[in-house]
């Protein structure tokens, strides 16, 4: 059977890929951001998946007014990299795989939640740049990757409630695949963040360490947290992190297992106009 052995946390910001891109890594502002991740790119070399199902956000790349999907997965073989203004990142294609995702959509939507099914799609800083993060600038991506859109953009957004929820039951259509793969779930997006209106530029260093403590402790408390909050205390922006309770959910703790091993825990202000924050949380063998 395929096992989800471990989530990823990430936040993704344009900005990081273009820094990577065009080689800024080491540039004063950019080198405390690169640094958090240096022992992450060991660990995906240590820790190869066979898959990673990676929960993410559409920025109106893909996805636009006139189509708004809650929660979209990508069953397709294979994902362009995005043009989202300056020309597609130079980054590998993305290679899916569709007997999972497939798989997947079938569990989860028997399971009661209404996915989204599309067969073709763009991806953009959203998915790429957790992506580079975690990998760094190879020829290939490291493995196949299903693209997991989540609405977090147009209003309405789903709960965090909802997102947890449906978290545990791609854990479950995951665990009922029959072949043995190492599966990865990566929640990404986030930290406190607003790009627009009076309060851009908010950072809250206090709620975002808050969050990261209870989604390793508290993951269901922290699911009921309603989306305003989110709003008020993280910024417009700071919704995104709504999608780290989608893989937090996915865990075998929840589903009555043993807790999750803190790998790696990351923390920086700014980038570009986040916070950056990652965790990587490793399911007991
Ligand atoms: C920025 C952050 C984001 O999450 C995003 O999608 C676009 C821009 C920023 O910090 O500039
Ligand atoms: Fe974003």
């Amino acid at each position: 059977m395929a096992r989800i052995t471990a989530s990823v946390y990430t936040s993704h910001v344009p900005a990081i890929g273009a820094a990577i891109d065009l080689g800024k890594t080491t540039e004063a502002y950019w080198k405390p951001v690169f640094q958090g991740y240096d022992f992450s790119k060991q660990w995906m070399k240590d820790n190869a998946p066979d898959v990673i199902f990676l929960v993410y956000n559409d920025h109106a790349t893909a996805f636009s007014l006139e189509m708004i999907p809650t929660f979209a997965i990508g069953t397709a073989a294979e994902f362009q990299p995005a043009d989202e203004g300056y020309g597609p990142r130079p980054v590998p294609k993305v290679i899916g795989h569709p007997e999972l995702a497939s798989h997947i959509a079938q569990s989860v939507i028997q399971d009661d939640f209404d996915l989204t099914i599309v067969n073709k799609m763009d991806v953009d800083h959203g998915l790429t740049v957790p992506l580079s993060l975690m990998c760094g600038q190879p020829q290939a991506w490291p493995c196949p990757v299903i693209p997991f859109a989540v609405n977090v953009v147009q209003y309405p957004v789903p709960s965090g409630r909802r997102c947890f929820e449906l978290g545990k039951a791609i854990g479950r259509a995951i665990a009922s695949f029959d072949t043995p793969l190492n599966v990865q779930i990566w929640g990404t997006g986030g930290m406190s963040h607003q790009l627009q209106g009076p309060r851009a530029g908010l950072i809250n260093k206090e709620f975002d360490n808050m969050f990261l403590d209870r989604l390793i402790a508290d993951p269901a408390g922290l699911a009921q947290v309603p989306h305003i909050d989110y709003v008020r205390e993280a910024g417009s922006e700071g919704i995104e992190l709504v999608m780290w309770l989608i893989a937090r959910g996915a865990m075998a703790d929840i589903a009555g297992g043993g807790k999750p091993h803190v790998a790696h825990r990351f923390y920086h202000v700014p980038a570009s106009n986040t916070a950056v924050g990652h965790l990587i949380l490793e399911n007991p063998a």
